[in-house]
C-alpha cells in the first residue's frame, strides 16, 4: 500500500524507541497516526510533537485496549496498519541462588507471566481486534490488499542469552504466530509480518553505562554500532509498501548472532 494521509495507523509502544520512531516516520508521510502506549506524559508529548494522537492503552487489559480502538477509530477511521512495538524485558535465569540463605530457588512464575502477557498475548489481543476492523474494509489495490501488520520480535526469539526465558518465550511465542496469522488473513487481503531487531539504541539501553554500550556495540560485525530506532522504522514503512512480503520474520541485527552472554 502507498503510505498516504488516506490511511490510518495504530503504534503500540509508540511513545518511545522503536515505536515512536515509526509513529514519526508513518506521520511524515501523512499516515493518521494513533499512538496506543501506557506511558501517559511521554506518549502525548511525542504525539504532539509529530501530529499524531495519544491514546492511553494497557496492551494486557481487554477493556483498556477496546477503549483505545473505539476512540482511535472514532477520530481516524479504522486502521489499515497496526504496528505492534509495545514491550518490556526482564532478565532472570530460570533458577538462582538466593544470596541471603543460600538456597537454590526457582523462576518466580510472576515475572514469567507478566512477560508473556505484555510481548505476546498484548500482541495477539491487538492484532486479532485490530484484524476484525480491517476486514470490514473496502480493498485498496487490485490485490485486493485491505491492511497490514507488523510485529516486533527479536534477535531473542531465536538466539536467547543466560537470562532471557521469559523474554525469548514471548518473541519466540511471536515469531511463531507470525506465519499462521498471515495464512488466516490471506483471503482477507491483510499481510503479517515480523521484524526481529539486534541491538537498537532505544530507552530500554538508558541505563547502561557507555562502556556497555560499546562493548555491545562491538559485537554486531557490520555496521559494528547500535541500530538507530529510524533504520527500524523505515523497515516498517518499507514492510507497509512492498505488496510481497507477507508471512514473513525479518532480522535486523548487522549480522549478529548472540552468544550465551
Ligand atoms: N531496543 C532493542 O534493542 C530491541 C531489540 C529487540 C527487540 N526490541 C523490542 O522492540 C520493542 C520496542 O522496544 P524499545 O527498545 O523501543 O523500548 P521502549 O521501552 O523505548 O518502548 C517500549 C514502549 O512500550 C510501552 N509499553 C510497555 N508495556 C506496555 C503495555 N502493557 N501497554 C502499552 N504499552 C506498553 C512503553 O511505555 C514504551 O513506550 C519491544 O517489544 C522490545 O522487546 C527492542
Amino acid at each position: 500500500m502507498q503510505l498516504s494521509k488516506e490511511l490510518s495507523a495504530i503504534v503500540t509502544g509508540g511513545a518511545s524507541g522503536l515505536g515512536g520512531a515509526t509513529a514519526k516516520a508513518l506521520a511524515s508521510h501523512g499516515v493518521k497516526v494513533s499512538i496506543f502506549d501506557l506511558n501517559e506524559a511521554v506518549g502525548a508529548k511525542h504525539a504532539s510533537d509529530i501530529g499524531a494522537k495519544y491514546y492511553k492503552c494497557d496492551v494486557t487489559n481487554e477493556a483498556s485496549v477496546d477503549a483505545a480502538f473505539a476512540a482511535s477509530r472514532k477520530d481516524n477511521g479504522v486502521e489499515r496498519i497496526l504496528i505492534n512495538c509495545a514491550g518490556i524485558g526482564i532478565a532472570k535465569r530460570i533458577t538462582r541462588k538466593n544470596k541471603d540463605t543460600g538456597v537454590i530457588e526457582p523462576h518466580d512464575l510472576a515475572s514469567f507471566t507478566k512477560t508473556i502477557q505484555v510481548n505476546l498475548i498484548g500482541t495477539f489481543m491487538m492484532i486479532a481486534k485490530a484484524a476484525a476492523g480491517m476486514q470490514t474494509l473496502t480493498p485498496l489495490n487490485a490485490d485486493g490488499e485491505r491492511g497490514v501488520i507488523i510485529n516486533t520480535a527479536s534477535v531473542a526469539a531465536t538466539d536467547g542469552q543466560i537470562g532471557q526465558v521469559a523474554y525469548s518465550a514471548s518473541k519466540g511465542g511471536v515469531l511463531g504466530m507470525t506465519l499462521p496469522i498471515a495464512r488466516d488473513l490471506a483471503q482477507s487481503g491483510i499481510r503479517v509480518c515480523t521484524i526481529m531487531p539486534g541491538l537498537f539504541l532505544t530507552p530500554m539501553f538508558d541505563t547502561l553505562p557507555d562502556e556497555a554500550k560499546q562493548s555491545l556495540a562491538a559485537s554486531v560485525p557490520f555496521p559494528s554500532r547500535l541500530g538507530h530506532p529510524s533504520e527500524y522504522a523505515s523497515l516498517a514503512c518499507h514492510i507497509c509498501e512492498n505488496g510481497m512480503l507477507n508471512g514473513e520474520a525479518i532480522r535486523l541485527d548487522g549480522a549478529i548472532r548472540m552468544a550465551p552472554r
